[in-house]
C-alpha cells in the first residue's frame, strides 16, 4: 500500500491538503507514542458509500483517549461527522479511514499533560490487507516468539500507538521467517491475537475466541462476527484458548477491519483442517459480505451512508443509523 499523495486531510477541524498535513518533530507523540487511533472501512455498496460501524469505532477512540487521560477535544459524534466530511471531500466511494488523536507540540518530557491533544483524520484507498487471495485461500501463520503485553502494563483495550511497537515485532518476525502473519500468546501462554486482528477457533461446530482479559483489543469486527455467528445459529464462547487448540482446530480465522474475515490455513506449518477455508468460516464471511454488498438486510444497522442522497435512499440519517 502506498499513498497517492493527493487529497484532503482533516486536522483539528479544518480540511487541509495532504501535503500540508504535517506536525512538528518535537511533538510528544513522536517521542513517546502518545497517540490513540482507529481504523474504519468505508465500502462501495450498491446503495452508495457506507462506513462499517463507525459509531462504535469513534466510541472506542474516545475510550482509548480516556484511558490515557486525554481531554477529548471532540465528542464521538463530532468525529463521526468529521470522518464523513473527509470522505466526501475526497470523493471516495471505498476507502480506509484513520482517525488519530495525539499529544502534539508543547514540551518534551514523559508527562504529556502540557501538550495539546490534536486530532487528524486520514482517508485513503486500501485493498486486501493480507493479499488478494487471502480471503479465499487463507494465510500461513506462526506463533510469535513475542508475547502480547501483560495486563496492567500497556492497556490492550486502548488502541494506542504504543501498543503497535509490540505488533510491529510480531509482524516483522513472522514475515522474516516466511509467514504471512504472527499470532501472539498472552504472558500466561494462552492465545491472544494477531499483530492487527482478533482470532476465532472452530471446533466441533462451536466458535471460540479469547476473552477481553487475554490482552486483546476488543475488536469491532470480533463483535460483528460473534453477532453474525449467533444469528446463523452457532454457539460462540469467549474463553481461554491453549496454544495446542489452534493446531487441532477444524477451522481458524482472523477478523479485523483491515483483514475482514481471513481464513488461517496453517499454524507453525501444521495444516489446519483441510488447509483451506472451512464451511463455518465461509458462512460467516458470506453473511459479512452480503451485509456490505447490500444482499442481506443490515438488521443491526451497521452501515452509515456517506453521501446525503444515499442516506435518504437508505431511509436513515447518519446519526440515526449504526446505533451499535
Ligand atoms: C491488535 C489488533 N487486534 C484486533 C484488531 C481488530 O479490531 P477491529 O475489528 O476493531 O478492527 C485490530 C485492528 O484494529 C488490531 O490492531
Amino acid at each position: 500500500m502506498s499513498f497517492s499523495g493527493r487529497g484532503k486531510v482533516w486536522m483539528n477541524g479544518a480540511l487541509v491538503e495532504w501535503a500540508d498535513a504535517k506536525i512538528h518533530v518535537a511533538s510528544h507523540v513522536i517521542h513517546y507514542g502518545s497517540g490513540v487511533f482507529e481504523g474504519i472501512r468505508c465500502y462501495d455498496t450498491p446503495r452508495g458509500a457506507a462506513c462499517m460501524r463507525i459509531t462504535p469505532h469513534m466510541k472506542r477512540l474516545c475510550d482509548s483517549g480516556k484511558i490515557y487521560r486525554m481531554p477529548l477535544p471532540y465528542a464521538a459524534a463530532q468525529l463521526e461527522t468529521a470522518a464523513l466530511d473527509t470522505i466526501r471531500a475526497n470523493t471516495f466511494k471505498a476507502c480506509y479511514v484513520r482517525p488519530i488523536m495525539y499529544r502534539g507540540y508543547g514540551a518534551l518530557g514523559v508527562n504529556p499533560v502540557s501538550c495539546p491533544v490534536d486530532v487528524a483524520i486520514l482517508v485513503w484507498e486500501w485493498g486486501a490487507y493480507l493479499g488478494a487471495d487471502a480471503l479465499e485461500k487463507g494465510v500461513d501463520v506462526c506463533i510469535s516468539s513475542w508475547s502480547r503485553m501483560a495486563p496492567n502494563t500497556f492497556p490492550s483495550q486502548a488502541k494506542s500507538s504504543a501498543n503497535y511497537a509490540n505488533a510491529q515485532l510480531i509482524r516483522m518476525e513472522a514475515e522474516v521467517n516466511g509467514y504471512d502473519e504472527g499470532l501472539a500468546l498472552d504472558v500466561f501462554g494462552y492465545v491472544s491475537e494477531g499483530s492487527g486482528e482478533n482470532v476465532f477457533v472452530v471446533r466441533h461446530g462451536v466458535l471460540y475466541t479469547p476473552p477481553l482479559g487475554g490482552s486483546i483489543l476488543p475488536g469491532i469486527t470480533r463483535d460483528s462476527v460473534m453477532t453474525i455467528a449467533r444469528d446463523l445459529g452457532y454457539q460462540v464462547e469467549e474463553e481461554l484458548i491453549p496454544r495446542e487448540m489452534l493446531y487441532i482446530a477444524d477451522e481458524l480465522f482472523f477478523v479485523g477491519t483491515a483483514v475482514e474475515i481471513t481464513p488461517v490455513r496453517s499454524v507453525d506449518r501444521i495444516v489446519i483442517g483441510d488447509g483451506r477455508r472451512g464451511p463455518v468460516t465461509e458462512a460467516i464471511q458470506r453473511r459479512f459480505l452480503q451485509i456490505i454488498n447490500g444482499e442481506a438486510a443490515d438488521t443491526h444497522r451497521w452501515l452509515t451512508f456517506v453521501y446525503s442522497e444515499e442516506t435518504a435512499a437508505a431511509g436513515a440519517s447518519p446519526a440515526a443509523a449504526n446505533a451499535r
